[in-house]
């Protein structure tokens, strides 16, 4: 996206937005100067930056191919963000055609971006919606035409709770999305983790997020389990204990290829609501 155009209305080309940041390091154009300086600068501590978003992007497709072979049917992906290609209704429909995809994000660009990405596309609808909000994120219009609450859901948040900070309860925020959620039902969550980094670059990556619209949050391995409480977490691939992984590993054919540095910034898990 050049920045001689105008920046569209409502998006502030002069703050950094994670959205736009994340799809400047997984190669796309919906992004301007001030976010790829920031993706840059983050990189300099960081150099397996693009590695790590990658990893992530692999989680995404993968759980939800699992999760639609499960015979899951509909998908709320909140902080779905701008990637062009490989979309959850890309993965879900790949598996099931009648598939239904609720997209959510805050960021006014990825709704511009989405209503070009999805015209054409059929069961999906995206509304702009804030994550603390689930309240009116689950009562929305398109939401309850998307989404029957009778039948069990997949709820996607996906490199999402690290952009909400400990104040704002993200726990409490991913227990009132499933506890509305019918038994059946699954959580896939990715979380940034500050576990066996390097302080300069978490502390590096910290400081360039506290300049955007959105700050980070890297937390604990246990600070991420405990997204899970009260769920039952599913075995990460064939032969592994159900646990937590790094998001590379989570469902790959051969783990130990997967396990990458850039795969270790980040925790991941898919768990199911049982009642
Ligand atoms: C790193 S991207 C992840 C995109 C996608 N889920 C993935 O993992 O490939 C994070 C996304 O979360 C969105 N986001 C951050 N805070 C949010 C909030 N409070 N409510 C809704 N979306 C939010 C950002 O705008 C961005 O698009």
């Amino acid at each position: 996206m050049s920045d001689i155009e105008q920046a569209p209305p409502g998006v502030d080309i002069t703050v950094p937005s994670p959205a736009r940041m994340y799809d400047y390091i997984l190669g796309g154009t919906a992004n301007y100067e001030v976010d790829r300086k920031a993706a840059e600068a983050v990189r300099a501590q960081m150099p397996e930056l693009e590695d790590a978003a990658w990893a992530n992007r692999g989680f995404l497709q993968r759980s939800v191919r699992w999760i639609a072979e499960r015979g899951v049917r509909q998908f709320i992906d909140i902080g779905a963000g701008l990637p062009t290609m490989n979309n959850t209704h890309d993965a879900a429909q790949a598996v099931a055609p009648d598939a239904r995809i609720l997209y959510a994000d805050n960021d006014p660009l990825v709704k511009m971006h989405a209503n070009e990405l999805l015209a054409g596309s059929s069961g999906t609808a995206f509304i702009t919606a804030d994550f603390r909000d689930p309240e009116g994120l689950l009562g929305h219009g398109d939401t309850l035409a998307t989404i029957d609450f009778a039948e069990p859901v997949a709820l996607l948040a996906v490199a999402l709770t690290h952009f909400v900070p400990d104040e704002d309860d993200p726990w409490g925020l991913i227990r009132r999305y499933m506890d509305r959620l019918a038994p059946g039902s699954y959580l896939a969550l990715s979380s940034l983790t500050s576990d066996r980094q390097v302080d300069q670059a978490v502390g590096n990556l910290r400081e360039v997020y506290s300049r955007a619209s959105a700050n980070a949050h890297p937390r604990t391995r246990s600070e991420i389990e405990r997204f899970f409480t009260g769920l039952e977490i599913v075995p990460p691939y064939d032969g592994a204990e159900a646990d937590l992984t790094y998001v590379g590993v989570w469902g790959a054919e051969d783990p130990d290829a997967a396990d990458s540095d850039g795969s270790r910034w980040g925790y991941c898990a898919v768990a199911r609501k049982t009642e």
